[in-house]
Protein backbone atom coordinates (compact mmCIF):
# COMPACT_ATOMS: atom_id res chain seq x y z
CA UNK A 1 0.00 0.00 0.00
CA UNK A 2 1.45 3.28 -0.91
CA UNK A 3 0.64 6.22 1.58
CA UNK A 4 0.62 10.12 1.25
CA UNK A 5 1.67 11.99 4.08
CA UNK A 6 0.80 15.58 4.26
CA UNK A 7 2.75 17.26 6.75
CA UNK A 8 5.32 14.31 7.10
CA UNK A 9 8.22 16.83 8.83
CA UNK A 10 6.03 18.07 11.51
CA UNK A 11 6.10 16.66 15.20
CA UNK A 12 3.33 14.34 14.55
CA UNK A 13 4.14 13.52 10.83
CA UNK A 14 7.67 12.41 11.42
CA UNK A 15 6.23 9.58 13.62
CA UNK A 16 3.55 8.57 11.77
CA UNK A 17 6.09 8.77 8.36
CA UNK A 18 8.47 6.44 9.93
CA UNK A 19 5.77 4.08 11.88
CA UNK A 20 4.06 3.20 8.83
CA UNK A 21 7.71 2.60 7.21
CA UNK A 22 8.84 0.34 9.87
CA UNK A 23 5.45 -1.46 9.03
CA UNK A 24 6.65 -1.79 6.11
CA UNK A 25 4.18 0.54 3.75
CA UNK A 26 5.31 2.56 1.13
CA UNK A 27 5.23 6.49 2.34
CA UNK A 28 5.61 9.37 0.74
CA UNK A 29 5.75 12.88 2.57
CA UNK A 30 4.10 16.07 1.20
CA UNK A 31 5.34 19.04 2.80
CA UNK A 32 5.93 22.42 2.47
CA UNK A 33 9.42 22.19 4.26
CA UNK A 34 11.88 19.97 2.37
CA UNK A 35 12.99 17.21 3.90
CA UNK A 36 16.28 15.34 2.68
CA UNK A 37 14.34 11.81 2.44
CA UNK A 38 14.16 11.16 -1.42
CA UNK A 39 10.71 9.54 -0.83
CA UNK A 40 9.65 13.27 0.21
CA UNK A 41 8.10 16.41 -2.21
CA UNK A 42 7.52 19.68 -0.94
CA UNK A 43 4.56 21.37 -1.89
CA UNK A 44 2.56 24.11 -0.64
CA UNK A 45 -0.94 22.33 -0.66
CA UNK A 46 -3.01 25.80 -0.28
CA UNK A 47 -2.44 26.08 -3.90
CA UNK A 48 -4.72 23.51 -5.53
CA UNK A 49 -2.60 22.93 -8.70
CA UNK A 50 0.14 21.90 -6.75
CA UNK A 51 -2.38 19.63 -4.49
CA UNK A 52 -3.84 18.47 -7.91
CA UNK A 53 -0.83 17.73 -9.40
CA UNK A 54 1.19 16.12 -6.89
CA UNK A 55 -1.85 13.81 -6.40
CA UNK A 56 -2.47 13.00 -9.44
CA UNK A 57 0.92 11.90 -10.23
CA UNK A 58 1.57 10.03 -7.18
CA UNK A 59 -1.96 8.24 -7.32
CA UNK A 60 -1.70 6.60 -3.28
CA UNK A 61 -4.00 4.28 -1.67
CA UNK A 62 -4.57 6.15 1.31
CA UNK A 63 -3.96 9.72 2.16
CA UNK A 64 -3.09 10.78 5.80
CA UNK A 65 -3.74 14.76 5.90
CA UNK A 66 -1.91 16.14 8.65
CA UNK A 67 -0.27 19.38 7.08
CA UNK A 68 -1.97 22.30 9.02
CA UNK A 69 -1.21 25.59 11.42
CA UNK A 70 -1.27 23.49 14.16
CA UNK A 71 -0.79 26.26 16.98
CA UNK A 72 -3.85 28.19 17.79
CA UNK A 73 -3.10 32.02 17.92
CA UNK A 74 0.31 31.24 16.38
CA UNK A 75 -0.99 33.57 13.25
CA UNK A 76 -3.57 35.89 12.32
CA UNK A 77 -7.44 34.37 13.66
CA UNK A 78 -8.70 34.59 9.81
CA UNK A 79 -5.20 33.18 8.30
CA UNK A 80 -5.38 30.12 10.24
CA UNK A 81 -8.84 29.21 9.92
CA UNK A 82 -8.41 30.15 5.81
CA UNK A 83 -5.47 27.96 5.67
CA UNK A 84 -6.55 25.21 7.39
CA UNK A 85 -10.26 24.92 5.92
CA UNK A 86 -9.53 25.97 2.80
CA UNK A 87 -6.28 23.52 2.47
CA UNK A 88 -8.31 20.45 3.88
CA UNK A 89 -10.78 20.97 0.98
CA UNK A 90 -8.12 21.15 -1.43
CA UNK A 91 -6.09 18.42 -0.34
CA UNK A 92 -9.42 15.98 -0.13
CA UNK A 93 -10.59 17.14 -3.39
CA UNK A 94 -7.45 16.32 -4.80
CA UNK A 95 -7.25 13.16 -3.38
CA UNK A 96 -10.95 11.91 -4.68
CA UNK A 97 -10.07 13.24 -7.73
CA UNK A 98 -6.95 10.97 -7.54
CA UNK A 99 -8.78 7.47 -6.26
CA UNK A 100 -7.70 7.88 -3.03
CA UNK A 101 -9.89 5.03 -1.29
CA UNK A 102 -8.81 6.06 2.29
CA UNK A 103 -8.59 9.71 3.71
CA UNK A 104 -7.61 10.20 7.16
CA UNK A 105 -7.60 13.79 8.80
CA UNK A 106 -6.00 15.48 11.87
CA UNK A 107 -8.47 17.08 13.42
CA UNK A 108 -8.20 18.24 17.31
CA UNK A 109 -9.10 18.09 21.08
CA UNK A 110 -9.75 21.89 20.94
CA UNK A 111 -13.01 21.62 19.50
CA UNK A 112 -14.37 20.63 22.55
CA UNK A 113 -13.54 24.29 23.97
CA UNK A 114 -11.74 23.71 27.17
CA UNK A 115 -9.37 26.38 28.31
CA UNK A 116 -12.37 29.34 27.91
CA UNK A 117 -13.19 30.54 31.28
CA UNK A 118 -16.70 29.26 31.81
CA UNK A 119 -16.53 25.98 30.01
CA UNK A 120 -18.60 23.50 30.90
CA UNK A 121 -18.78 19.48 29.63
CA UNK A 122 -22.03 17.62 30.29
CA UNK A 123 -19.76 14.74 31.51
CA UNK A 124 -16.64 12.89 31.83
CA UNK A 125 -15.09 11.47 30.37
CA UNK A 126 -14.97 13.46 27.30
CA UNK A 127 -15.62 11.70 24.06
CA UNK A 128 -17.50 11.58 20.41
CA UNK A 129 -20.64 12.54 21.76
CA UNK A 130 -19.52 15.37 23.73
CA UNK A 131 -20.52 19.03 22.17
CA UNK A 132 -18.06 20.62 20.35
CA UNK A 133 -17.77 24.50 21.56
CA UNK A 134 -15.04 26.02 19.44
CA UNK A 135 -13.54 29.67 20.91
CA UNK A 136 -10.65 30.68 18.23
CA UNK A 137 -9.94 30.25 14.77
CA UNK A 138 -8.02 27.21 15.07
CA UNK A 139 -10.21 25.25 17.35
CA UNK A 140 -13.29 26.15 14.89
CA UNK A 141 -11.32 25.55 11.84
CA UNK A 142 -11.19 22.01 12.52
CA UNK A 143 -14.60 21.32 13.84
CA UNK A 144 -14.85 22.80 9.75
CA UNK A 145 -12.70 19.65 9.20
CA UNK A 146 -14.48 17.29 10.62
CA UNK A 147 -17.89 18.51 8.93
CA UNK A 148 -16.06 18.40 5.26
CA UNK A 149 -14.56 14.79 6.31
CA UNK A 150 -18.79 13.51 7.01
CA UNK A 151 -19.70 15.65 3.98
CA UNK A 152 -17.21 13.59 1.72
CA UNK A 153 -18.16 10.59 2.87
CA UNK A 154 -21.46 10.94 1.97
CA UNK A 155 -20.65 12.61 -1.30
CA UNK A 156 -18.03 9.54 -1.98
CA UNK A 157 -19.23 6.24 -0.92
CA UNK A 158 -16.45 4.64 -2.85
CA UNK A 159 -13.56 6.17 -0.20
CA UNK A 160 -13.25 5.77 3.43
CA UNK A 161 -12.83 8.70 5.60
CA UNK A 162 -12.10 9.61 8.83
CA UNK A 163 -10.93 12.13 11.60
CA UNK A 164 -9.16 11.97 14.54
CA UNK A 165 -8.29 14.21 17.25
CA UNK A 166 -5.16 13.37 18.74
CA UNK A 167 -3.85 14.63 22.34
CA UNK A 168 -0.85 17.08 23.20
CA UNK A 169 1.48 14.85 20.90
CA UNK A 170 5.16 13.89 22.33
CA UNK A 171 8.37 13.03 19.96
CA UNK A 172 10.17 10.08 21.27
CA UNK A 173 13.08 12.27 21.60
CA UNK A 174 11.01 14.27 24.61
CA UNK A 175 10.97 11.41 26.89
CA UNK A 176 14.60 12.12 26.99
CA UNK A 177 14.14 16.13 27.85
CA UNK A 178 14.15 17.34 24.53
CA UNK A 179 11.43 20.38 24.69
CA UNK A 180 7.66 19.88 23.79
CA UNK A 181 5.53 21.82 21.60
CA UNK A 182 5.26 24.89 24.60
CA UNK A 183 8.94 24.87 25.47
CA UNK A 184 9.02 23.12 28.70
CA UNK A 185 10.02 19.57 29.16
CA UNK A 186 7.90 16.54 30.20
CA UNK A 187 9.19 16.38 33.22
CA UNK A 188 8.42 19.90 33.98
CA UNK A 189 4.98 19.78 32.70
CA UNK A 190 4.16 16.64 35.34
CA UNK A 191 6.01 18.77 37.98
CA UNK A 192 4.05 21.19 37.37
CA UNK A 193 -0.08 20.63 36.94
CA UNK A 194 -0.91 23.88 35.68
CA UNK A 195 1.00 23.36 32.20
CA UNK A 196 -0.94 20.37 31.40
CA UNK A 197 -4.47 21.17 33.39
CA UNK A 198 -5.08 23.37 30.50
CA UNK A 199 -5.23 21.00 28.05
CA UNK A 200 -7.31 18.76 30.85
CA UNK A 201 -3.52 16.75 31.35
CA UNK A 202 -4.26 14.95 27.73
CA UNK A 203 -1.27 13.27 26.10
CA UNK A 204 -0.39 11.00 23.24
CA UNK A 205 2.99 9.97 22.13
CA UNK A 206 3.70 9.79 18.58
CA UNK A 207 4.49 6.25 17.60
CA UNK A 208 1.07 5.46 19.03
CA UNK A 209 -0.95 8.05 16.78
CA UNK A 210 1.48 6.43 14.20
CA UNK A 211 -0.96 2.87 15.40
CA UNK A 212 -3.29 4.20 15.18
CA UNK A 213 -3.00 5.54 11.64
CA UNK A 214 -2.14 1.97 11.04
CA UNK A 215 -5.37 0.51 12.58
CA UNK A 216 -7.50 2.88 10.65
CA UNK A 217 -5.85 2.22 7.26
CA UNK A 218 -6.07 -1.61 7.95
CA UNK A 219 -9.68 -1.25 9.29
CA UNK A 220 -11.97 -1.87 5.73
CA UNK A 221 -15.00 -2.84 7.59
CA UNK A 222 -14.68 0.53 9.99
CA UNK A 223 -17.63 2.84 9.11
CA UNK A 224 -17.00 5.85 7.00
CA UNK A 225 -16.70 9.71 8.08
CA UNK A 226 -16.39 9.18 11.47
CA UNK A 227 -14.29 10.88 13.85
CA UNK A 228 -11.80 9.77 17.00
CA UNK A 229 -10.36 10.47 20.05
CA UNK A 230 -6.94 9.73 20.42
CA UNK A 231 -5.10 9.74 23.16
CA UNK A 232 -3.02 8.10 26.28
CA UNK A 233 -5.06 5.42 28.38
CA UNK A 234 -4.24 7.47 31.49
CA UNK A 235 -3.33 11.40 32.31
CA UNK A 236 -0.71 13.61 32.33
CA UNK A 237 0.12 14.11 36.20
CA UNK A 238 1.30 12.33 38.89
CA UNK A 239 -1.68 12.47 40.89
CA UNK A 240 -5.28 10.97 39.71
CA UNK A 241 -7.29 13.96 37.95
CA UNK A 242 -10.30 13.44 40.25
CA UNK A 243 -7.80 15.12 42.92
CA UNK A 244 -6.29 17.89 40.75
CA UNK A 245 -9.62 19.22 39.58
CA UNK A 246 -10.54 21.37 42.69
CA UNK A 247 -7.21 23.16 42.13
CA UNK A 248 -6.28 23.53 38.98
CA UNK A 249 -9.98 23.40 36.79
CA UNK A 250 -12.38 24.05 39.97
CA UNK A 251 -15.53 25.18 37.30
CA UNK A 252 -15.43 21.53 36.57
CA UNK A 253 -14.69 20.24 40.29
CA UNK A 254 -18.36 18.98 40.43
CA UNK A 255 -17.44 16.17 37.81
CA UNK A 256 -14.74 14.54 40.17
CA UNK A 257 -16.82 11.87 41.01
CA UNK A 258 -17.28 10.88 37.51
CA UNK A 259 -13.67 10.25 37.40
CA UNK A 260 -11.42 7.37 39.31
CA UNK A 261 -8.13 6.16 38.93
CA UNK A 262 -5.36 7.95 36.53
CA UNK A 263 -7.57 7.52 33.45
CA UNK A 264 -7.28 9.87 30.64
CA UNK A 265 -10.44 12.50 30.36
CA UNK A 266 -10.90 11.70 26.98
CA UNK A 267 -12.44 8.17 25.76
CA UNK A 268 -10.59 6.03 23.79
CA UNK A 269 -13.06 3.33 23.44
CA UNK A 270 -14.70 4.71 19.57
CA UNK A 271 -11.13 3.70 18.43
CA UNK A 272 -11.15 0.75 20.37
CA UNK A 273 -14.27 -0.59 18.98
CA UNK A 274 -13.73 0.54 15.36
CA UNK A 275 -10.41 -0.29 15.29
CA UNK A 276 -9.31 -2.65 17.87
CA UNK A 277 -6.32 0.09 18.84
CA UNK A 278 -5.16 1.32 21.79
CA UNK A 279 -2.20 3.13 22.96
CA UNK A 280 0.52 1.07 24.96
CA UNK A 281 2.79 4.48 25.90
CA UNK A 282 2.44 6.41 29.01
CA UNK A 283 4.95 8.55 30.75
CA UNK A 284 5.34 6.18 33.05
CA UNK A 285 6.80 3.24 30.92
CA UNK A 286 9.12 6.39 28.59
CA UNK A 287 10.20 7.97 31.24
CA UNK A 288 13.99 7.51 32.38
CA UNK A 289 13.68 6.41 36.08
CA UNK A 290 15.84 9.04 37.34
CA UNK A 291 13.24 11.32 36.12
CA UNK A 292 10.18 8.93 37.51
CA UNK A 293 12.39 9.24 40.54
CA UNK A 294 12.25 12.86 41.51
CA UNK A 295 8.64 13.07 40.53
CA UNK A 296 8.25 10.81 43.36
CA UNK A 297 6.44 8.20 40.84
CA UNK A 298 8.44 5.21 40.37
CA UNK A 299 6.83 3.40 42.94
CA UNK A 300 3.35 4.21 41.57
CA UNK A 301 1.25 0.99 41.59
CA UNK A 302 1.13 0.19 37.20
CA UNK A 303 -2.74 -0.97 37.97
CA UNK A 304 -3.55 2.80 38.52
CA UNK A 305 -2.77 3.36 34.88
CA UNK A 306 -5.53 1.63 33.98
CA UNK A 307 -8.72 3.10 32.56
CA UNK A 308 -11.16 2.86 35.59
CA UNK A 309 -14.01 5.16 34.84
CA UNK A 310 -17.60 4.57 36.38
N1 LIG B 1 0.91 18.34 18.05
C1 LIG B 1 -0.21 18.20 18.72
O1 LIG B 1 -0.22 18.06 19.94
C2 LIG B 1 -1.53 18.14 17.99
C3 LIG B 1 -2.69 17.98 18.75
C4 LIG B 1 -3.91 17.96 18.09
C5 LIG B 1 -3.96 18.05 16.72
N2 LIG B 1 -2.80 18.21 16.00
C6 LIG B 1 -2.91 18.29 14.54
O2 LIG B 1 -2.04 17.32 13.98
C7 LIG B 1 -1.48 17.82 12.78
C8 LIG B 1 0.04 17.79 12.85
O3 LIG B 1 0.45 18.58 13.95
P1 LIG B 1 1.99 18.81 14.29
O4 LIG B 1 2.10 19.05 15.74
O5 LIG B 1 2.81 17.75 13.64
O6 LIG B 1 2.24 20.21 13.57
P2 LIG B 1 3.60 20.76 12.93
O7 LIG B 1 3.43 22.24 12.82
O8 LIG B 1 4.78 20.22 13.63
O9 LIG B 1 3.55 20.13 11.47
C9 LIG B 1 2.68 20.59 10.49
C10 LIG B 1 3.35 20.41 9.15
O10 LIG B 1 2.46 20.90 8.13
C11 LIG B 1 3.25 21.54 7.16
N3 LIG B 1 2.45 22.52 6.43
C12 LIG B 1 1.83 23.62 6.95
N4 LIG B 1 1.26 24.32 5.96
C13 LIG B 1 1.51 23.65 4.81
C14 LIG B 1 1.18 23.88 3.46
N5 LIG B 1 0.50 24.97 3.08
N6 LIG B 1 1.57 22.99 2.52
C15 LIG B 1 2.28 21.90 2.88
N7 LIG B 1 2.63 21.63 4.16
C16 LIG B 1 2.25 22.50 5.11
C17 LIG B 1 4.37 22.23 7.96
O11 LIG B 1 5.49 22.54 7.15
C18 LIG B 1 4.66 21.21 9.04
O12 LIG B 1 5.72 20.34 8.70
C19 LIG B 1 -2.06 19.21 12.59
O13 LIG B 1 -3.19 19.13 11.75
C20 LIG B 1 -2.47 19.63 13.99
O14 LIG B 1 -3.50 20.59 13.97
C21 LIG B 1 -1.60 18.25 16.61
Amino acid sequence: MHIAVTGGSGRLGRSVVRGLREAGLRVTSIDRTGSTDEQSVEADLTEPAQAAAILHKLRPDALVHLAAIAVPFSAPERTIFGVNTGMGFTVLEAAIEAGVTRILVASSPTVLGYGRPGWQPQSLPLDEHSEVQPHHAYALSKVVLEKMVSSFALAHPQTRLASFRPCYVVAPEEWQGAPTQQGHTIEERLASPELAAVSLFNYLDARDAASFVMAWLDADSAPSGRCYFVSAADVMAVTPPADLLSTYLPEIAHLSDQLSGNGSLFSIEAAAQDLGWAPTRSWRNQLPAAALERLGALTADPASTERTFH
